[in-house]
């Protein structure tokens, strides 16, 4: 019988017990020293991990030392310090109320190190991968926090380090690396979930989006339906909650200020406050800003005196934060994140970078499909996952951004399409185009359109699919951010939408879930007449109209404070009767 293994019952429910309530523990600890028979074991549980090759490559230093201690804690603290300093506003605010070791409030440490060289050459598997020595002393670290958690005692891993600097300062041989630094002792209780979902930092992933069957992306569990991410996210897009939405309206109402004084700001509010289905919303914050990267066939077409390398250059100019979104997001405080959802050039790996290419660009839409279907499909993917996994990193409003080099013409034939209007109405100057090359630009998005007619809305029957329009016009950043709003949505966060390339991914979105509107919010409007069009289409109102036409997420960011000081005061503005003010007859 398959189950003549099987542990009985309450001894499984064990294993899955210990699994489910282990936790990293930062608070809460007891002075009571860790009795040597019960650190004997959880050592043992640790020397028992799995390893390549069988090579065993951990070993554990136990300190209980405390001036040893207090140099470790001054290294901790001092790069806890540097990790601080670089953090954006909110994330700044939000880390400085977490604890990130318990280095000197616990008993005893353990470090957990890695010998890479122990066996010789052959070790078997490690071979190839030389990693696998490493790997193998993070098992012998879980093991040893599971069996620490049976045993009622709380671990800490510390990984504020430099580690040449740790493992010097603990006076490691030169061959040894240190894998982990653990804080164990006694504590007063366990949390049910992880501080730093408790404390809003970050999120669980739901492990639905974890499992994939046979193929990569095919997300779903074994014995379910694989999940369609896509039609998921449409279909949890719902209208906004009416109830808060009047409860928001009342409490403005309420607020200690003439009625109505605060104009389009009492609509964000409730707006914000619909989304959340709560009144107040929680505050917009932390943000970050996305900001999608992709080439275009259509440049071909001679649309803009700039060459297509600049779309990798600015990539890298967003990158080492010298563009202007980086300045603005530094002044709202909000967190920069670049995605290569389709940029010609090969870019280099570096922090801050999501590699996502779907091709090197798109074709050229005069001359056919600027993408496959497929390709649309997958961009909308890309961003809609990194929606989600902003979110789940913690993220509480997310912002648009996009850098394409010929991405304007993209966006006004994207916006024809989607609203039916003139060419000549829509498309724009983008970064200041002559006469010559403005009235080119308008013809190309003209013959794209007239190519492409049987998949317009405007003219096709039934209603065209919007996915082939996008796929028909589009870049690949018009894709990803389509689906980048279609997943704030889906979760209910705001999405502070940039120019006219997001407005024309907003309009992709509404086609495919007409209530995704509801968590948008019209950043700014720009100077390219295309989006004025689309923002009256999506019924949203700019908050700012300062004659930008830079793109990147710059007027977005600028419209961040707008938005969080609009969730502010409808949380914080105390009310007449609260405050005991006279209200106006
Ligand atoms: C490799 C690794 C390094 C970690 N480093 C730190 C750290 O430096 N400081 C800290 O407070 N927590 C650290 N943690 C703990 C994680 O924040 C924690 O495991 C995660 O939030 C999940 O919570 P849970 O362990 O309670 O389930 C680390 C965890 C791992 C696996």
């Amino acid at each position: 019988m398959p189950d003549d293994h099987r542990y009985p019952d309450e001894q499984r429910e064990a294993v899955y017990r210990v699994i489910a309530e282990r936790r990293d523990v930062r608070q809460g600890f007891l002075p009571d020293p860790v009795p040597a028979d019960v650190l004997g074991r959880v050592l043992t549980a640790a020397h028992k991990a799995p390893s390549v090759g069988l090579s065993q490559p951990w070993d554990f230093l136990v300190l209980t030392d405390r001036s040893r201690r207090e140099q470790i804690a001054a290294l901790a603290r001092r790069h806890r310090d540097e990790y601080a300093a670089g953090l954006p506003g909110a994330r700044a605010r939000a880390f400085d109320r977490l604890k990130i070791e318990s280095i000197l409030d616990t008993p005893v440490n353990i470090v957990v190190t890695c010998d890479r060289t122990r066996g010789g050459r052959h070790t078997l598997g490690r071979h190839v991968q030389p990693q696998t020595a490493e790997f193998s002393s993070v098992l012998a670290v879980a093991n040893l926090w599971l069996a620490a958690r049976a045993e009622g005692l709380g671990v800490g891993w510390v990984s504020f380090f430099d580690e040449r600097e740790l493992a010097a300062q603990l006076g490691l041989p030169a061959h040894l690396e240190v894998i982990a630094y653990l804080c164990l002792g006694y504590v007063t209780g366990f949390a049910p979930e992880p501080e730093l979902a408790t404390a809003g930092w970050a999120r669980r992933r739901p492990v639905s989006w974890a499992v994939h069957a046979e193929e990569f992306g095919r997300r779903g569990l074994p014995g379910e339906e694989p999940v369609d991410p896509l039609a998921d996210v449409i279909a949890a897009i719902a209208p906004p909650d009416a109830a808060a939405m009047t409860a928001a309206l009342e409490r403005q109402d309420r607020m200690t200020k003439p009625r109505g004084s605060l104009g389009v700001l009492e609509e964000v509010s409730v707006r914000l406050a619909g989304l959340a289905g709560s009144c107040p919303a929680p505050l917009p914050e932390p943000a970050c800003v996305a900001i999608f990267a992709a080439d275009h066939g259509v440049h071909a077409q001679g649309v803009t005196p700039w060459p297509q390398e600049v779309t990798a250059q600015m990539v890298a100019n967003f990158l080492a934060g010298g563009a202007v979104v980086n300045a603005f997001a530094a002044q709202v405080g909000a967190e920069v994140t670049v995605v290569d959802v389709g940029v010609a050039g090969s870019l280099d790996p570096v922090p801050g970078l999501l590699p996502r290419k779907i091709a090197p660009g798109t074709a050229d839409f005069t001359e056919g499909p600027a993408m496959t279907r497929e390709q649309a499909t997958a961009a909308l993917m890309v961003g809609l996952e990194i929606a989600r996994d902003l979110v789940a990193a913690g993220n509480r409003c997310l912002v648009t951004g996009d850098m394409g080099i010929a991405n304007t013409t993209a966006s006004a034939a994207l916006i024809c399409a989607f609203t039916g209007a003139d060419p000549a109405e829509a498309t724009g100057r983008g970064t200041g185009i002559d006469a010559v090359t403005y009235a080119r630009k308008v013809d190309v998005v003209c013959r794209g359109l007239a190519r492409h007619r049987p998949v317009l809305p405007v003219v096709s029957e039934p209603a065209a699919d919007p996915v082939d329009v996008l796929a028909a016009f589009g870049g690949f950043e018009h894709a990803a951010l389509a689906g980048f709003i279609l997943g704030a949505a889906a979760l209910r966060v705001p999405v502070i939408l940039d120019g006219v390339i997001s407005g024309a991914a907003a309009l992709a979105a509404a086609a495919m879930a007409p209530d995704v509107t509801a968590a948008c919010i019209a950043g700014h409007r720009s100077v390219e007449p295309g989006h004025a069009i689309a923002l009256s289409q999506l019924g949203l109102t700019p908050l700012v109209d300062l004659g930008l036409r830079l793109g990147e997420g710059t007027g977005a960011l600028l419209a961040l404070p707008l938005v969080q000081s609009a969730a502010r005061a409808l949380r914080d503005v105390a009310t007449f009767d609260s405050a005991g003010v006279t209200e106006k007859p």
